[in-house]
């Protein structure tokens, strides 16, 4: 049988198809635009999510034989606020992970309802790119439109729906919208009285791995599947990641080098960050997590390759950095403001620790290191709640360069496991398509079959040491720039 991961990116979506023994048969790629309508705003077009999604499948599964496809799901970007009318039309572009509007209802939450309640209620406290205090965005700055919501959901569970008709979404992912309560995995009547919504203007949540319905005859029709072709929740793209990468079971860790950059720790039991800078959500293989998310990692290096030294060539870029440890200049890597573990819509990134000498390759240098002390940050915290991590597995567009992957290795101090393919949330969304269509028991038997790991890096002490030293550095930076980045941001 075949199986089709949908990880519904920010950049792109991306489409995989695999076989029953987790052969990777294609993959396809297509874009849609991304709009910031004002500074630190950020929205997409949930029309093209599904045109783009469309046209994807058509293409991936072009040469292959389509009476074969028995199952869908997804790894999809979590947090983005998609609301509906009662026609079902997309009432307003959706808002996403990565938006900083909503610091004043950030305020709200954690002030004044305050971050104990939040984090009984829910596990977690207000970040901006949640989606509940989107919903009171728009119930405070865009009433007509809260006016006509009947139905909220999020990314990927759009697609779900024009794909099967039915409103669902799965535990990983509601997790992160702040009205879900993660311990029990079920929605929270107190967080819905908080935002003024109805639980029945939810979906219903399903675990990643069970099968929502099928897809609708007409689309089966369009894309020439069968009628009886499986839809399943599917997760959000981190615990999707994970669940492509083999982070499923007890303390397990992910890296994810794309657009945004997250750790991801896998676990068997519930458990709460007390400090609540890092998330604490469900897992899509029917546990838990604990995950640090950054809001800019990979983009920071396509932003500096792109859009600051116009080039397309980052292999070259990368080949003449040598002296690792030793950089003078340091990156914060805070382009959309910051989430884990500093919780800041108003940081921005920063250059710092240039001389006459400083050449290009240590400022590209400095970028790749920037993201990686970032991650570090939010490994520090784990660490201090008594985690204990020896290796990570690494995916994401980031995970294709080498010299990143050295660098993640010796500035985390974390052996670090190369997949055989880094499509994790895509393959991931694959994998709980097979389960929920039967052709494995669990996501842990579909993880322990599928997932080879083809290398290791291994940390060097000598130079786990020097960047020991530069770490400590990095941390003076952002505390130093705070209070420049309220002023410039005012
Ligand atoms: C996780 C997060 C991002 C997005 C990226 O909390 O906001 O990783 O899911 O797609």
């Amino acid at each position: 049988m075949l199986y089709i991961g949908i990880d519904l990116g920010t950049s792109a979506v991306k489409l995989l198809l695999m076989d029953g023994e987790g052969n990777i048969r294609n993959i396809v790629s297509k874009e849609y635009p991304l709009y910031f309508p004002h500074p630190g705003w950020s929205e997409q077009k949930p029309e093209d999510w599904y045109a783009q999604t469309m046209e994807g499948i058509k293409e991936l599964i072009k040469d292959a034989d389509k009476s074969q496809v028995a199952g869908i799901s997804f790894g999809g970007q979590m947090h983005g606020l998609v609301i509906l009318d009662k026609e079902d039309n997309v009432i307003r572009p959706a808002i996403l992970w990565n938006d900083g509007r909503t610091f004043e209802e950030c305020d709200y939450l954690n002030d004044v309802i305050g971050k104990e309640k939040l984090s009984e209620y829910t596990a977690n406290i207000s970040f901006t790119g949640f989606t509940a205090p989107k919903i009171l965005w728009v119930k405070n700055k865009e009433p007509e439109n809260f006016a006509k919501i009947e139905k909220i959901m999020l990314p990927k569970d759009y697609i779900a729906y024009k794909l099967t008709g039915v409103h669902c979404t799965d535990v990983s992912d509601a997790s992160g919208m702040l009205i879900f309560d993660v311990k029990n995995r079920k929605w929270s009547k107190e967080m819905c009285d908080i935002c003024g919504i109805n639980e029945s203007q939810l979906a219903k949540c399903y675990e990643s791995y069970e099968a929502v319905g099928t897809v609708l005859p007409a689309i089966a029709d369009e894309l020439g599947i069968p009628h009886n072709v499986v839809v399943a929740a599917g997760a959000g793209d981190n615990a999707a990641a994970a669940v492509g990468t083999g982070t499923v079971g007890d303390n397990m860790c992910n890296i994810s080098l794309g657009t945004s950059g997250t750790i991801f720790i896998s676990s068997k039991n519930f458990g709460v960050d007390k400090y609540n800078a890092l998330h604490s959500f469900a897992h899509a293989d029917g546990k838990y997590h604990l995950m640090g998310c950054m809001l800019s990692a990979a983009s920071c290096n396509k932003w500096w390759m792109d859009e600051i030294i116009r080039t397309k060539d980052y292999p070259a870029e990368q080949k003449g950095i040598e002296k690792l440890g030793e950089n003078h200049v340091y990156f914060l890597p805070y382009l959309m403001g910051e989430r884990s573990p500093h919780n800041n819509p108003n940081a921005r990134a920063t250059f710092i620790g240039m001389t006459m000498d400083t050449t290009r390759e240590d400022m590209t240098q400095a970028v790749l290191e920037g993201v990686a002390f970032a991650l570090r940050d939010s490994l520090e915290v784990a660490k201090s709640l008594g985690i204990k991590l020896e290796r990570t597995k690494i995916c994401g567009g980031g995970a294709k360069s080498p010299l990143w992957k050295k660098m993640v290795a010796n500035i985390l101090n974390l052996k670090v496991d190369v997949i055989e393919s880094e499509e994790g949330p895509a393959l991931g969304g694959a994998m709980l398509a097979a389960v929920a269509c039967g052709e494995y028991k669990s996501v842990e038997e579909v993880a322990a079959k599928i997932v080879k790991i083809v290398d290791t890096v291994e940390p060097d002490p000598e130079l786990v040491a020097k960047y020991d030293e530069r770490y400590a550095q990095f941390k003076e930076i952002y505390p130093a720039c705070k209070p420049v980045f309220d002023i410039i941001t005012k």
